[in-house]
């Protein structure tokens, strides 16, 4: 594995590797043990969009890893004022030994990766957020013992997580259904990566459908960074049927997960009492970011 671009590129190897070393980690972590497997390496931390929990998660992980990150606001950079982003790719190679980034295209993250020669790390795009799917891939595996087997749902935009979710839980041995209104079903990409899967994967514009016996459902925004000018049409199609609220669990089986990549608009994609209910799986989810990005960084930039 060279880089992280998505989880479409990432071996089903690669991503039970990382799955494991995160669980290490983690222990490790836990114990108070905290091993410089990168000392004196130095990563790029390059936002294009908001965030807290990948920065910090990121930052954290960097320097528990024995690692220098350094935050890069996009904005004050010289790619905010069209530096292209082939000749930063082959600047920061020279001063780095890796680069996450956050940004709007795909296309980007992957010109970063064609013109420099330092591992890349998606820390979200449009089309994916693979950090987010492993953080879920181990939390889920941490309650359930296990993947191969469960259902996964996912409830709403067929957005970034959506994308993700789908082709992780598929490489992973889950079976996995998703709900979307018509005009916002996930990228053509990776449906037809899905397809191939057969009955294990359901796509529907029904969320009872999508949610019966389902071993983990997971929802998010309705309008995504970057979408803020359409939220209130988005509003307007999702309103009322693509909420993950009691009614909708009582579909899936008796000990469900609900997971949330967060932030979460409760009242909107996520009701209040489930979001409650499920709060100790959600923010163990939202841990688990920094012990899977550190696993990530760790098989990329060590020697
Ligand atoms: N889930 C997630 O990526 O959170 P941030 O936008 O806060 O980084
Ligand atoms: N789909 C959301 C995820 C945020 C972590 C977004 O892209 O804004």
């Amino acid at each position: 594995m060279k880089h992280l671009l998505s989880l479409l590129e990432t071996s089903e190897q690669d991503i039970q590797d990382i799955l494991n070393l995160a669980d290490i980690v983690k222990a490790e972590v836990k114990q108070g043990i905290y091993k410089p497997y990168l000392k004196n390496k130095t990563i790029g931390l390059i936002f294009e969009k908001n965030s807290t929990r990948t920065r910090v998660s990121f930052e954290v992980g960097a320097v528990q890893l024995g690692a220098y990150p350094l935050f890069l606001d996009a904005s004050t950079m010289q790619i905010g004022r069209g530096e292209p982003i082939q000749d930063t790719a082959r600047v920061l190679s020279r001063y780095l030994d890796g680069i996450m980034i956050r940004t709007f295209e795909q296309a980007e993250v992957e010109a970063l990766a064609e013109y420099g020669d330092i591992p890349i790390i998606n820390g979200l795009t449009d089309f994916a957020h693979p950090c987010q799917v492993l953080a879920d891939l181990q939390t889920i595996r941490e309650y359930k013992g296990k993947l191969e087997g469960l259902k996964m749902t996912f409830i709403g935009d067929g957005n970034n997580m959506c994308n993700s979710l789908m082709v992780g839980a598929l490489k992973t041995g889950m079976s996995f259904a998703c709900a979307c209104p018509e005009g916002y079903l996930p990228d053509p990409k990776c449906l037809d990566f899905a397809k191939a899967y057969g009955d294990k994967f359901q796509l529907t514009n029904d969320p009872m459908e999508a949610a019966k016996d389902a071993d983990v459902i997971l929802t998010d925004v309705w309008a995504s960074m970057g979408e803020e000018g359409e939220a209130a049409q988005r509003k307007a199609v999702f309103e009322g049927v693509y909420q993950v609220n009691a009614k909708l669990m009582e579909q899936a089986k008796s000990d469900c997960m609900v997971l949330h990549c967060l932030p979460a608009h409760r009242g909107e994609e996520i009701t209040e009492d489930v979001f409650e209910a499920h709060a100790n799986e959600i923010f163990d989810e939202a841990e688990n970011r920094l012990h899977a990005q550190k696993a990530v960084m760790v098989l990329l930039m060590q020697d």
